[in-house]
């Protein structure tokens, strides 16, 4: 991920739609975000061992077991779907990614460990989205929405995630999380994230983002839309903490002296390091709250 900071150079640059950006052309976040943030947070609690306001003593297992929403795991497309997938992938996918697809490559990016770093924690309609908004490479959108739902499903059987009686179609991608076995984990350094925290210095001067909740996938790097923000407004603060890498990114107008100890809405690139977790930072706005 560290060649995404190599389109940082000017805002015009960074925003525009790369293979490894998608952009947020859906309008707004499932219906059950708030119970997979909590189950999130409730997992990450799991994870560090971190206690906070007993919210430990509601933990789950995981996403197969508590029922309220559809993962990768539920049985979500069926045998002749990816089979017909996989025809679609040969055609027009395979000659640019067969090392990306194929079993016997550690690093295939579209099977496995690499896989699930990169898409865990999004839902299938963003890894379709990418598909459709972006490949082939050189001619995207060109394969009808039904063909790009077979390339998904084939993807998913290629990851073994168990087949079932129904068809994936494009109405459901959105209620089905792509998720690990044992169910949401904290995300990965590299990923595209969104948190609220509050606007702090450490005794060094240098900015820090602080009570921030557990950081959440995005789509994309641009300021936050008016749903985000509402969402945001309501978004309960955390118990994290992630120094802020290249604040100086928000420009002139952005003066972070005037919104110390304020609840911000906050984007960027996650980066994890032992104690020494951080955002490098691409959007930040003022959702309107105090922390104090
Ligand atoms: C002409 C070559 C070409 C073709 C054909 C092509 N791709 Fe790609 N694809 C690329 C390149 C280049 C990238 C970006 C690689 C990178 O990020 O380093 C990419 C990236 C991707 C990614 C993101 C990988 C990741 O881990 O971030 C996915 C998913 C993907 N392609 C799927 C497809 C699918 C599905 C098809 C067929 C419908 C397809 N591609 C056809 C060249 C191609």
């Amino acid at each position: 991920m560290i060649h995404l900071n190599k389109a940082r150079e000017t805002p015009s640059t960074r925003n525009f739609l790369k293979p490894n950006d998608l952009v947020m052309l859906r309008q707004g976040v499932g219906r059950n975000m708030h119970t997979r943030l909590t189950i999130l947070m409730i997992s990450a609690v799991m994870v560090t061992g971190v206690l906070f306001g007993g919210t430990a003593e509601a933990q789950t297992t995981g996403a197969q077991t508590t029922g309220d929403y559809t993962t990768v795991w539920n049985g979500i497309y069926t045998p002749d779907q990816a089979l017909r997938g996989q025809d679609a992938f040969e055609l027009h996918c395979l000659r640019c990614h067969e090392t990306d697809i194929d079993a016997a490559n550690p690093d295939a990016r579209f099977r496995g460990h690499m896989f699930m770093e990169r898409w865990r924690e999004y839902d299938l309609v963003s890894l379709y989205d990418f598909i459709r908004l972006t490949m082939p490479r050189r001619d995207p959108g060109s394969l009808s929405d039904a063909t790009y739902v077979d390339i998904v499903a084939h993807v998913m059987m290629v990851n073994a995630f168990p087949p079932g009686p129904r068809e994936l179609d494009t109405e459901v991608l959105q209620s089905i999380q792509i998720e690990g076995k044992d169910g949401p984990m904290p995300l990965p350094s590299g990923a595209l994230v969104q948190l609220v925290g509050c606007l702090n210095q450490d005794v060094n001067g240098a900015w820090i983002i602080n009570k921030a909740s557990e950081p959440a996938r995005t789509n994309s790097s641009n300021r936050s839309t008016e749903e985000e923000m509402t969402a945001a407004g309501s978004k309960a603060l955390g118990n994290q903490r992630f120094r802020l890498q290249n604040i100086e990114f928000l420009g002139q107008e952005f003066e972070p002296e005037s919104k110390v100890g304020y609840k911000m809405q906050t984007k960027g690139y996650l980066i994890r390091q032992p104690n020494r977790e951080r955002i490098d930072i691409t959007a930040m706005e003022w959702t309107g709250a105090s922390c104090r």
